[in-house]
């Protein structure tokens, strides 16, 4: 519908942005930090963009003084950041490391101290080597009792001042990723583990959020879910029913799990006859359906477009666009079930991600039509090349008018009805790209940091900083 009246944000919308503990920190090897699979994959030659690592990244572990001073200033309401569990349990499990949990203690309390309300992230993709090692991380349902230990202890140490938590961030991206495409660690291609790793992460998730309602009572939780809506190519039905078939294998898939505890029944069956399925057993599905979220975590960046993808010669595998060079990227498909082709009404970025503001009205509407939970948008923002130019300015308008789509198409999304909680735009400092270097960047904030060379890391305020900070001065009114 299309609304004469749109209705106004609620008051404490959580205007934010976001990050993740791997993509920021640096000090990969200090204060006791234990080896993660991120620190160990970067470094096997021809993994990532021109080699890049995070041991540096952008070097918040020293400088998050500065950053939480650069947010305070911005007004900004929410900080979603990540815990590296490698600097709480260096091995995963065992010894706590005190010095990882002053970091973080620090880093909260800054946060409050400046009015930050933190979103703290429990997983975004840095797991403890030593779990890989011994036992193969995911591959093994040893990760639910370390994972939830681990969590228990931050919910213990933090649940006082933290309110609100995401469990996993992305489990579709990391697990498809690392167990189909082999383009993160462990490097897998594997569709059969990728679904029983699948399980075994629902199940710590669930563990986890059962946990939670112990130790933070007053707070609310939610896993993060990467949604791609699926649109079909055409109104042919086989086009049709090739988008419900991405529905149902790559979002309800997980989300049906994280709200109701139960697979999709299409799924499951294609899943079944082609023996993917994963082993489950006894009181699995107890475990999922009693741990409900208290919100969906969103992170929404394009739509995907799907057809008709015949058994016989159909597509397969496709290709990311890691160069930013636009058009490198190759659609791809499951025989028999879908392919993707691009869609011609859309803008793509020059890391060839379709622009679709729409495309997040319309992921918002879903997941309330179907979940009926609140929504935290955990991300969303554009990734693109920026240039310093003189006097240290960034003109980055182009940003400003990717979020200023998607900030009005928010506001559409809750004039129809959605419970939206916050927006935490990726990212707030520059960051570095698991795949893409730091030549692919989001922020607010420019930082001088780059493939090659040695660089002194100073931030600079892009144009969308001061843009932004008038959208959170006046609730969203100002676009
Ligand atoms: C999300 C991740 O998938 O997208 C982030 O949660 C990531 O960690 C972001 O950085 C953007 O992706 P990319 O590949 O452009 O860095």
């Amino acid at each position: 519908m299309i609304h004469n009246k749109l209705t106004p944000f609620p008051k404490d919308f959580l205007w934010g942005a976001a990050s993740a503990a791997y993509q920021v920190e640096g000090a990969w090897n200090e204060d006791g930090k234990g080896v993660s699979n991120w620190d160990q994959f970067v470094r096997i030659p021809g993994k990532t963009f021109k080699g890049t690592t995070g041991d540096v990244a952008v070097d918040h572990y020293h400088r998050y003084k500065e950053d939480v001073r650069l947010m305070a200033e911005m007004g900004m309401r929410a900080y979603r950041f990540s815990v590296a569990w490698t600097r709480i349990f260096p091995n995963g499990k065992g010894e706590i490391n005190p010095k990882g949990l002053e970091f973080y203690n620090n880093l909260i309390n800054e946060l409050k101290a400046n009015n930050v309300e933190p979103i703290l992230t429990l997983y975004h993709w840095d797991l403890p080597q030593a779990l890989q090692d011994e036992y193969g991380g995911w591959e093994s349902r040893n990760i639910i009792k370390d994972f939830t230990a681990y969590s228990v202890e931050l919910f213990k140490q933090f649940g006082a001042r933290v309110k609100y938590w995401v469990s996993l961030n992305e489990q579709n991206i990391f697990t498809g990723l690392g167990y189909r495409m082999a383009a993160h660690p462990p490097g897998v291609k594997d569709d059969k583990l990728f679904y029983q790793v699948n399980h075994h992460a629902n199940l710590a998730n669930a563990s986890v959020i059962k946990e939670f309602r112990k130790y933070v009572p007053d707070g609310k939780i939610g896993p993060s879910f990467a949604y791609s809506p699926a649109y079909a190519a055409s109104s042919n039905p086989k086009d049709i029913i090739a988008a419900e078939n991405a529905e149902e294998l790559n979002s309800h898939w997980w989300m049906d799990i994280y709200a109701w505890g139960k697979y999709p029944k299409s799924a499951w069956s294609y899943l079944e006859k082609n023996n993917l399925a994963p082993a489950v057993e006894e009181g699995d599905f107890e475990l999922l359906k009693e741990s409900k979220p208290d919100f969906m975590g969103l992170n929404y960046y394009q739509t995907t477009t799907f057809e008709e993808n015949p058994i016989e010669g159909g597509v397969t595998a496709g290709e990311m666009n890691t160069s930013g060079k636009k058009g490198t990227s190759k659609d791809g498909g499951i025989p028999g079930v879908f392919k993707t082709v691009s869609n011609p009404n859309l803008e793509r970025t020059n890391w060839d991600w379709n622009i679709d503001p729409n495309g997040l009205r319309i992921a918002l509407r879903r997941i309330t039509g179907r979940y009926n939970l609140p929504i935290l948008i955990s991300e969303n923002g554009l990734g693109e090349y920026d240039k310093l130019e003189e006097n240290d300015v960034v003109n980055d308008d182009y940003r400003i008018d990717f979020v200023r789509s998607h900030v009005e198409a928010m506001q559409e999304a809750i004039s129809d009805g959605v419970d939206l909680m916050g927006y935490c735009v990726w990212s707030f400092t520059d960051l570095l790209s698991w795949l893409n270097g730091f030549q692919k960047r989001y922020g607010f904030v420019y930082v001088n940091q780059h493939e090659e060379g040695e660089h002194d890391l100073r931030r600079i305020k892009k144009k969308s900083f001061h843009w932004y900070k008038e959208l959170i001065e006046t609730n969203g009114e100002k676009l």
